[in-house]
């Protein structure tokens, strides 16, 4: 139990698996969550962290010095409820030695799932076919109707092969896909996926569909502009599950509406939840609102990992999901 009365802020209301696990460590009286349904404003924010000991976010929260500071140097952990970190300022929080943690693994079958969905959904324009029955507008079977492009036996690039980006690929050679995949370190890929390493220009030039699973980072940020769209192939479909900001949106709209490429398949976007007003206008785009992770089940679990991460910080041990372990 919390001898030290540790306090702890949260930012929306979370699965209960991982609350109680709180409760059950650190007691009600020491455990604040924000109750709103959208993302606590930046400057609630700040009153609420000052004097906390850990502070349990979301990739809508943006963590910077100023909240750090706000909060003050009895913070000792920031755990992220996702397994991207870029709403974190990484370097401030490592100067200040505050673990950082997120919730890497147990999502990645989940979001490969939704990856797929959108691939499957682009390529076969599904929510073009969606809107024309519920308009009531399907004057019945016709051979040249919503005509998409076959998924089987064609190339999958993967920009980024990390845990999601491998998840992907495996999925893949159930529909007997060639797999290429761009990525700056060389991973290791587990045995039973077969693809081969390509430089970003033969990714754009030879895939059918290009999948992301970068992280957001200064090299990743806008990596597809019209330039790379303009290189990939006319029937070409890409989609995003990883962050917005790794697609210029502006470019793409042009690229969808010059018919550059056929498709877009999104579940990201630069400056969520606005979306650029042309690109809801793009029939040839799939748009859904940041669902990666979006299961009962896998909710639950990050749920459960973020909070064993600040159980675990704040009773003097290693956190298992540590992004900044440089700091202990
Ligand atoms: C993550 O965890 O980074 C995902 O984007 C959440 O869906």
């Amino acid at each position: 139990m919390n001898k030290n009365n540790h306090k702890i802020f949260i930012t929306r209301n979370l699965p209960e698996r991982g609350l109680n696990l709180l409760y059950q460590n650190f007691g009600d009286e020491n455990i604040k969550i924000y109750e709103g349904e959208t993302p606590i404003p930046y400057e609630e924010l700040l009153q609420e962290v000052s004097g906390i000991d850990a502070l349990l976010c979301l990739l809508t929260d943006k963590i910077d010095a100023q909240i750090m500071e706000q909060a003050g140097p009895q913070l000792k952990i920031i755990a992220n409820y996702a397994v991207g970190f870029d709403n974190i300022d990484i370097a401030e929080a490592t100067r200040r030695k505050i673990i950082v943690t997120n919730t890497p693994g147990v999502l990645t079958e989940t979001t490969a799932d939704l990856a797929w969905a959108l691939l499957m959904a682009s390529a076969r324009r599904l929510g073009e076919g969606e809107r024309l029955v519920r308009a009531s507008q399907w004057a019945g079977w016709n051979p040249t109707l919503l005509l998409g492009m076959d998924v089987h036996g064609k190339t999958l690039g993967i920009f980024g092969m990390g845990r999601i980006g491998q998840a992907v690929a495996r999925r893949a050679l159930g529909f007997n896909m060639r797999i290429i995949y761009y990525d700056i370190n060389e991973p290791k890929l587990s045995p039973d996926i077969k693809a081969t390493r390509v430089d970003k220009e033969t990714l754009l030039k030879e895939s059918d569909f290009i999948s992301i699973h970068c992280p957001l980072t200064r090299a990743t940020y806008h990596a597809f502009g019209i330039e790379e769209f303009k290189k990939m192939k006319r029937t070409a479909c890409i989609i995003n599950t990883s962050r917005g900001p790794v697609i210029h949106e502006e470019a793409l709209v042009q690229a969808l509406n010059e018919g550059l490429i056929f498709s877009a398949g999104l579940d990201v976007f630069e400056k969520e939840p606005e979306i650029h007003p042309d690109l809801l206008n793009c029939p040839n785009a799939v748009l859904i609102p940041h669902l990666g992770s979006a299961s009962v089940e896998t909710r639950s679990r990050m749920a459960e990992i973020a909070a064993k991460n600040i159980i675990a910080r704040l009773n003097g041990q290693i956190p298992p999901n540590a992004v900044n372990p440089e700091v202990l």
